[in-house]
C-alpha cells in the first residue's frame, strides 16, 4: 500500500552534501500499524516529512496504492499528519477546534453533516466527556487526542504521527498508542508512528528501525530482538553503536527476506486519489473569519490593549488642541502707523502664522503617528504568531487567498473603528481644525490601513512573532524622524526616505487639504523646509503602500516557513 523504493534525501550544507535518508526500501501493507524507531537524530522525522511530501526526496520513488506520488501527489484529505508538538488555539474548545477543521478541510455544508463528523471523531478519540473544554487547560495526552481528532475529520487513509507520545506518562502513552492501533483497524488505514520509545512495540504490526539514515530492520515486533541478538528491545539502541551504520545496512539487505512478512509486497496497481473534495474558498474564508473573531473575543488582554489605544490615543491628540485654533492675524490694507509699528505688526502676524501652522501640523502628525502605532499593534503578530498552525492548515488544503482575505476582513474592522474614532473625536474636541472632515477621515483610514497591511506583510515574512513585532516597532519609530515633518531632513535624504514613510504622505495630504482660505500662509510657514505634496499624489502613495503590504503578505504566506 505504501512503498518506498531506493529513497534518498540529502541536503547541502556549506557546499557539502549530507545524506539524511539513505537508500530506504520500505513496504507497508494496508491496515497496518507501523512504528518507526531509532535513536535521536537518525532521520525519523525527515523520513516522515518525505513520505508526507513536505520534503521532496533527492532520488527514488514513493508509491501509495501503486500510485507514484511524484507524478500524482496525495490529495490533502488522503493524508493526516500529526506533528511532534500539538498545535491548536488556546482560546477555542475541543469541539470548536474540530468543527473549524471540518469546515476548512471537507466540503460539508449543512450543520448536520458537520455535527455527524464531529460526533464521530470525538467518540473515536475518546474526547466526548471533555469536548467543551478549552484547549489551554488540556493535559498532554488530551492534546495529542485532539491533534489526532483534527486529522481524522477527512478520514485519511494514511495517518503519519511524529512523536505523539513523547513527554507523556506511561499510562497516557499506552492509551495513545492503543488509540492509534484502533485507528489503523478502521477502513484499511495505515498508521505510521515515529517514536524513540521502545515501549508497547507488541501493539504494532511492523517495526522499522532507522540508524543514521539507514533502514536497518523492518518486520514484526516479535522478531526484533532475535534479529539484533538482544534479550529486550531496550538493548537495541546500545547494540546499534557496536557496528557502523553501513554495516548494519548491508547486514539488513542480506537478511531482510527472512523478516519481511508476505503481505508487505509492492502493489503497483494504480488507483485514483480519494475524491473527498476540499471546501470552497468562500467557506474556508468564512470559517477562518468566524474563528478569528471568536479567538479575539476571548482574549481579554488583547481587547483591553485595543480598547486602551482606541480611547486614549484620540484624547492625547485632542488635549493639544483644546484651546482651539485661532484665526491667523492679517496685515491691514491701509495703515497710518509708522514703519516701526508696521514692522512689529508684521512680525506678530508671521509669529501667529508660525504658531497656528505648528499647531495644525503637530496635531495632524500626532494623529497619524498614533494611528501607525495602532496599525503595528493590529497586525505585527497576526500571521507570525500562528505560523505553525497556518502551515499545518495550508498543508491540509487551506487556500492562502482565503486565509489572507480573512485577515483583511478582521483587520479592516479594527482599522475603520480606530481611524474613524480618532478623526471624529478630535474633530469634536477641536472643531476649528480646518479641511473637509470626510477627506481627512479617508486619509486617516488609508494611513492606518497601509501600515496595518505593511506590518501584516512583515508578519507573514518573519520566522517568529518576536522578530516581526520588533521590525514593525522600528518601522513606526522611524516614521516621525524620516517624515521630515518636525525636523527637516537633509535635502539629499528626503527624496529617498519620504516615499517609504506612510506618515509623511498622510501628513502631507492632510496639510495640502487644510490650506484653505485662512490657513494657507500658516501651513506654508511651517512647511517651508519640507515639501508638501498635493492631496491626490499622497492618496496614490498611501494606496501603493497598502498594495505593497498585501503583496508582501501574499508572498510571505505562500513561502513555507518551517
Ligand atoms: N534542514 C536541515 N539542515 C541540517 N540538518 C538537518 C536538517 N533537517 C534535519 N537535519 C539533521 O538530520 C538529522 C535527522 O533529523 P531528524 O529530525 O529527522 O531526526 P529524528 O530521528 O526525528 O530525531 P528526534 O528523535 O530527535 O526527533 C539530524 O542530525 C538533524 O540535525
Ligand atoms: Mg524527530
Amino acid at each position: 500500500m505504501l512503498n518506498l523504493n531506493k529513497v534518498n534525501f540529502s541536503i547541502n550544507k556549506n557546499d557539502d552534501e549530507i545524506n539524511l535518508i539513505k537508500d530506504a526500501n520500505i513496504n507497508i501493507s494496508e491496515s497496518s500499524f507501523v512504528a518507526v524507531v531509532g535513536p535521536s537524530g537518525c532521520g525519523k522525522t525527515t523520513l516522515l516529512r518525505i513520505i508526507a511530501g513536505i520534503n521532496a526526496q533527492s532520488s527514488g520513488n514513493i508509491y501509495w496504492k501503486g500510485r507514484d506520488l511524484s507524478v500524482n501527489d496525495f490529495n490533502p484529505s488522503e493524508l493526516g499528519f500529526v506533528p511532534q508538538f500539538s498545535i491548536a488555539y488556546d482560546q477555542l474548545t475541543i469541539s470548536e477546534s474540530i468543527k473549524t477543521a471540518i469546515k476548512l478541510r471537507s466540503k460539508c455544508t449543512t450543520k448536520e453533516e458537520i455535527n455527524n463528523i464531529l460526533d464521530k471523531v470525538i467518540s473515536q478519540t475518546g474526547l466526548k466527556e471533555i469536548s467543551e473544554r478549552q484547549v489551554k487547560v488540556l493535559s498532554g495526552g488530551q492534546m495529542r487526542r485532539l491533534s489526532l481528532a483534527i486529522e481524522l475529520v477527512t478520514e485519511p487513509q494514511l495517518l503519519l504521527c511524529d512523536e505523539v507520545t513523547s513527554g507523556l506518562d506511561p499510562k497516557s502513552e499506552h492509551e495513545i498508542v492503543s488509540l492509534m492501533h484502533s485507528l489503523s483497524r478502521n477502513s484499511d488505514r495505515v498508521v505510521v508512528n515515529v517514536t524513540h520509545s521502545l515501549n508497547h512495540l507488541e501493539l504494532y504490526d511492523t517495526i522499522i528501525v532507522l540508524y543514521e539514515g539507514y533502514v536497518v530492520y523492518q518486520g514484526s515486533p516479535s522478531k526484533l530482538t532475535h534479529y539484533f541478538s538482544v534479550n529486550s528491545a531496550e538493548e537495541i539502541y546500545p547494540t546499534l553503536t557496536n557496528r557502523k551504520d553501513i554495516d548494519w545496512h548491508i547486514s539488513w539487505l542480506k537478511h531482510r527476506e527472512k523478516y519481511i512478512t508476505d503481505s508487505e509486497v509492492n502493489d503497483k496497481e494504480y488507483k485514483s486519489p480519494n475524491n473527498t473534495l476540499p471546501p470552497s474558498a468562500l467557506n474556508q474564508f468564512l470559517a477562518l473569519t468566524i474563528r478569528r473573531w471568536k479567538i479575539f473575543s476571548r482574549d481579554k488582554m488583547q481587547i483591553l490593549l485595543h480598547l486602551g489605544m482606541l480611547l486614549l490615543f484620540p484624547i492625547l491628540v485632542a488635549i493639544f488642541g483644546l484651546d482651539g485654533i485661532d484665526q491667523p492675524k492679517t496685515m491691514p490694507n491701509q495703515t497710518n502707523a509708522n514703519v516701526i509699528d508696521q514692522l512689529n505688526y508684521k512680525i506678530s502676524v508671521s509669529k501667529s502664522h508660525m504658531e497656528i501652522g505648528s499647531l495644525i501640523s503637530g496635531l495632524v502628525m500626532f494623529q497619524v503617528i498614533l494611528l501607525t502605532l495602532m496599525a503595528s499593534n493590529n497586525s505585527a503578530r497576526e500571521i507570525a504568531g500562528e505560523r505553525e498552525i497556518f502551515e499545518k492548515e495550508k498543508f491540509s488544503g487551506l487556500s492562502v487567498s482565503s486565509y489572507i482575505l480573512s485577515k483583511v476582513a478582521f483587520l479592516s474592522v479594527l482599522v475603520l473603528l480606530q481611524s474613524l474614532w480618532m478623526g471624529i473625536f478630535v474633530q469634536i474636541c477641536v472643531p476649528s481644525l480646518p479641511g473637509d472632515i470626510v477627506t481627512r477621515l479617508i486619509i486617516l483610514i488609508l494611513v492606518n490601513a497601509s501600515m496595518t497591511s505593511i506590518c501584516l506583510g512583515i508578519s507573514a515574512s518573519m520566522k517568529s512573532p518576536e522578530q516581526s513585532s520588533l521590525l514593525a516597532i522600528y518601522l513606526v519609530g522611524f516614521q516621525l524622524p524620516l517624515s521630515g515633518a518636525i525636523l527637516s531632513l537633509p535635502q539629499w535624504i528626503s527624496p529617498i526616505t519620504q516615499p517609504l514613510i506612510s506618515a509623511y504622505w498622510a501628513w502631507s495630504g492632510s496639510l495640502d487639504l487644510m490650506k484653505g482660505e485662512y490657513f494657507g500662509q500658516s501651513i506654508d510657514a511651517v512647511t517651508k523646509q519640507t515639501n508638501v505634496q498635493s492631496l491626490n499624489i499622497c492618496i496614490v502613495w498611501l494606496f501603493l503602500h497598502l498594495i505593497f503590504g498585501l503583496f508582501l503578505t501574499y508572498t510571505g504566506s505562500k513561502k513555507p516557513q518551517i
